[in-house]
């Protein structure tokens, strides 16, 4: 019927470099500390929403990748929170909505998608509710982590004092030309089926005795990186995330039951970049991993080349994505350098890596407009 309104959204998926891991308040999706993130370019990998909104729909409808998905009660608290906000007056207010998502990753293999999907469901709705006020708070609902993929570059989402949360926001930190960094996604082979990070945080603050820990040694971190981001000082930032992701990755086998993310893979990862900053004499690689088995690589860009040839070394790389840039002078790193401690040939158990997708930084989703958005969804 013309009484329709439909609203298109995109988003990129965030990489959190202080963690977001554990919530204060979980049905307000309020989190016990700051997290800091970049966002992902959205060229590479992104999710692209279209929401309408009819006095026909019987129900609220949601489609991901053209197959119905439950209606979670998170989607419900976006869209509620929407509702009440609405300035297109109080019919669409009491219309069904649906909403069709589409991610345009390379492979599906257990990338990140709740940033991005549920950023890009928040700002689908907040467009067709004509309100783009309080975005943070509505796509925080949504998934905390989503929060942050709404600006570009650096964003960091505080996690505020009030009990009601008004002040827990995302902003951002730098744009993603303040520094050209690159992220290197390392997509190992799942896994045994990791633990869904709501339910695992919960455990995590329900039992471990070393999350206070962490806690505690958080807000050095965090200035730390926002300084490291400020004066682009590769070594510092590419340390901290390094710090955190084991940080993380402890509390989770302090949780009771234990949570495990990493594969032997992910460690063979992380055990390379300490090698090959070791053999450079200098801080060429940071890592960070999130509730799953990737690990991300950051990189500054005159080095993309020379990693992505030592991994291809020390790892078996199904497919590379993205712009490798080209062969610098790198020349620190011995020729030979196989990267899994034998010094050379004669490498054993290489470790596979399915792809290697190499992003720049790029776009949150209010910078996206709404026709490149509904130009992606026909055509992702
Ligand atoms: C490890 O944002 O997925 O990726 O708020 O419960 O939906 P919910 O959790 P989610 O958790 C993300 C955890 C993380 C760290 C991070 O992105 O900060």
């Amino acid at each position: 019927s013309d009484e329709s309104f439909i609203a298109y959204a995109a988003a990129a998926p965030n990489l959190a470099l202080i963690k977001y891991w554990g919530k204060r308040d979980s049905r307000l999706v309020l989190p016990l500390n700051n997290s800091i993130s970049v966002t992902l370019d959205d060229q590479l990998m992104r999710t692209v929403t279209m929401a309408t909104a009819s006095p026909e729909f019987a129900e609220d409808f949601v489609e991901l990748n053209g197959k119905p998905v439950e209606v979670t009660d998170r989607m419900r608290a976006v869209l509620q929170s929407l509702r009440q906000r609405c300035q297109r007056g109080q019919d669409l207010a009491s219309w069904k909505v649906r909403v069709a998502t589409r991610n345009s990753f390379p492979t599906a293999a257990g990338l990140a998608s709740s940033s991005s999907g549920l950023c890009a469901f928040a700002v689908a709705v907040a467009r067709l509710a004509d309100t783009l006020r309080w975005l943070s708070t509505v796509a925080r609902l949504g998934s905390g982590s989503a929060c942050r993929s709404l600006f570009a570059g650096f964003a960091e989402w505080s996690a505020g004092q009030r009990p009601d949360g008004v002040d827990s926001t995302a902003s951002q930190l730098a744009s993603a030309g303040h520094w050209d960094l690159r992220v290197l996604v390392c997509v190992v082979g799942a896994g045994a089926k990791s633990a869904p990070s709501t339910q695992a945080m919960a455990r995590t603050v329900a039992t471990s005795s070393l999350l206070p820990a962490r806690l505690s040694c958080l807000p050095d971190r965090l200035a730390a990186v926002r300084e490291a981001v400020a004066g682009r000082d590769f070594a510092s930032l590419a340390e901290m995330s390094m710090r955190d992701s084991n940080c993380l990755h402890a509390v989770c086998a302090d949780t009771y039951p234990p949570v495990h993310y990493l594969t032997d893979a992910s460690r063979a990862i992380i055990d390379f970049v300490h090698r090959l900053n070791e053999a450079s004499g200098r801080v060429v690689l940071g890592y960070t991993a999130d509730a799953g088995p990737n690990v991300c690589l950051l990189a500054q860009p005159a080095d993309v080349h020379l990693a992505a040839g030592c991994l291809q070394r020390a790892f078996d790389i199904g497919q590379v994505v993205g712009d490798l840039g080209e062969a610098a002078d790198n020349s620190k790193v011995p020729s030979d350098w196989a990267g899994d401690g034998s010094g050379g040939e004669g490498a054993t158990a290489r470790h596979r890596i399915e792809s290697l997708l190499i992003c720049r930084l790029g776009r949150g989703a209010l910078d996206i407009p709404q026709a490149e958005a509904a130009a992606c969804f026909d055509s992702d």
